[in-house]
């Protein structure tokens, strides 16, 4: 029998969406106000899906607090109060969109977390932007 549990994190990062192939009235046309040269904040959430069996030992699928240190110490670590295109190597050649930021978070929890569970991240960019990876 297979439940989802889910843990709800957030972060708080300055980026900017920059193409370093375009110049700057192309990255301003195509990333607007997004590609603003000095910066600028979102306040992001994170919620991360994870599928498996109950375990019948415990009637947990995962332990929650396992699962929060584990989303504490690979992404709010790496990317809380950092800006994503300066202090981060994972962005150092890869535009921070909310889309990369979850492929990203997905392949560090990914690598951390026991194969036999199913993952799943959905990142607010803002309460009306959000993406999901992987897609079903
Ligand atoms: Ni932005």
């Amino acid at each position: 029998m297979k439940v989802s549990v889910f843990r709800k994190e957030h972060f708080n990062s300055a980026h900017r969406l920059y193409n370093k192939d375009w110049d700057e009235e192309t990255n301003a046309r195509v990333f607007g106000k997004c590609s603003n040269p000095n910066y600028h904040g979102h306040n992001y959430d994170i919620i991360v899906k994870v599928t498996g069996e109950i375990d019948s030992r415990t009637g947990y699928v995962i332990d929650m607090k396992e699962l929060s240190t584990l989303i504490k110490e690979e992404i709010l670590q790496a990317f809380d109060h950092k800006n994503l295109n300066l202090d981060t190597e994972e962005f150092k050649d890869l535009i921070p969109t909310a889309e990369n930021i979850a492929v990203v978070s997905y392949n560090k929890l990914r690598k951390r977390l026991d194969e036999k569970f199913d993952l799943k991240i959905k990142l607010y960019e803002t309460e009306r932007n959000f993406v999901e990876y992987p897609v079903s």
